[in-house]
């Protein structure tokens, strides 16, 4: 099995430090997102994935199904990257249409259990292809990422959406930047559609989000020997229509005080003060074209679900 870390635990340890300090000591308070994925909130994220409510990744399945021969057919890669691959779920789907061309994949996630076990799998399902793994986050790393042949990069599940706009905005530039001309990425995005469904989509029935979004409070627990208890916190999805993005927040049920002896910081909470722990940014097409034209790509293919919910970006680095 082919894993490279680039992100060592102690690397991982050392932001995990000093986004916590960052957000638990801002007001409002926040925490990156990157922090939800353990193994324990990798496997919630796979049960998100299949919830009724949660439309994104069974849409662009379809998406992918339909249209990824030809994406294959115009990018014709050697190489497929993927960012922040997790389960790598649906990404059977473009490795079988990349079959002809395709000689290496290489799946990069920050979360290293998803990561390690997708390679397995997926080394033994593609025998004439190699699997090279990379645990690395996609806002800082992309220049280790192995290079070789034509690229294409895939960024998939909407997880674009998940970065702020400035952050996003650099990592387009960054995407562009590791790629040569003629060398392409796949993007998916969700789009903006209305709210009941967008709510319903991070705020599930069974609860499995809100279990997924208060493990980042387990997270700190395990790893900065903290005592939040998640189960006075509870999940709220909040759609903000000017921003056009959901936001994921942990609301504090009763006034609290926690300590953090890893950070050698103690916190409190008032009743109902919330921490944002994620968002999910909507896209407009003309909106998110322009963004990927001011990073230097040209968009060669949109593929919308007829619902109009979800998109499939081929575009070409210029
Ligand atoms: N691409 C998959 C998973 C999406 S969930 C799909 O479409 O279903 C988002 C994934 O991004 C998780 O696997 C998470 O571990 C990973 N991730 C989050 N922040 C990251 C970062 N900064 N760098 C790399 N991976 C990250
Ligand atoms: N990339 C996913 C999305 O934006 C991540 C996600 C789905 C998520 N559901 C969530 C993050 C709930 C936090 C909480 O759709």
């Amino acid at each position: 099995m082919i894993v490279d870390v680039h992100l060592r635990p102690e690397d991982l340890d050392a932001k995990l430090r000093e986004d916590a300090r960052r957000g638990l000591t801002s007001d409002p308070k926040y925490l990156s997102p990157t922090w939800l994925y353990d193994a324990r909130g990798s496997r919630l994220f796979e049960k998100i994935m299949r919830l009724p409510e949660y439309y994104p990744t069974r849409t662009e399945f379809a998406l992918l199904r339909q249209h990824a021969a030809d994406f294959a057919e115009s990018a014709r890669p050697e190489m497929l990257v993927e960012l922040g691959s997790g389960s790598s779920e649906k990404t059977y789907v473009l490795l079988d249409a990349l079959g002809p061309y395709l000689h290496t994949y290489v799946p990069q996630d920050v979360s290293e259990p998803a990561l390690r076990s997708a390679v397995t799998r997926l080394t033994a399902e593609y025998p004439n292809v190699t699997v090279h793994g990379v645990v690395g986050d996609f806002t800082d790393s992309l220049a280790h990422l192995p290079a070789g042949g034509t690229r294409a990069i895939a960024f998939l599940g909407g997880t674009i959406g998940n970065l702020v706009p400035s952050e996003r905005a650099q990592f387009l530039a960054g995407t562009a930047a590791i790629l040569r001309p003629g060398e392409w990425l796949l993007l998916g995005a969700g789009l903006v559609i209305d709210r009941d469904t967008l709510l319903a989509a991070y705020d599930d029935a069974a609860g499995v989000t809100a279990e997924f979004d208060r493990n980042v409070l387990r997270v700190l627990n395990d790893r900065l020997g903290a005592d939040f208890d998640p189960e006075r916190f509870v999940h709220r999805a909040v759609w903000d229509a000017e921003n056009e993005w959901i936001e994921m927040r942990l609301e504090a049920t009763e006034a609290m005080d926690v300590r953090i002896p890893g950070l050698d910081l103690e916190i409190s909470f008032t009743e109902g003060e919330q921490i944002r722990t994620e968002i999910s940014a909507k896209f407009r097409l003309a909106g998110l074209a322009q963004e990927l034209a001011d990073a230097g790509f040209v968009v060669r293919h949109e593929w919308v679900d007829p619902d109009g919910r979800f998109v499939l970006i081929g575009a070409s680095r210029q």
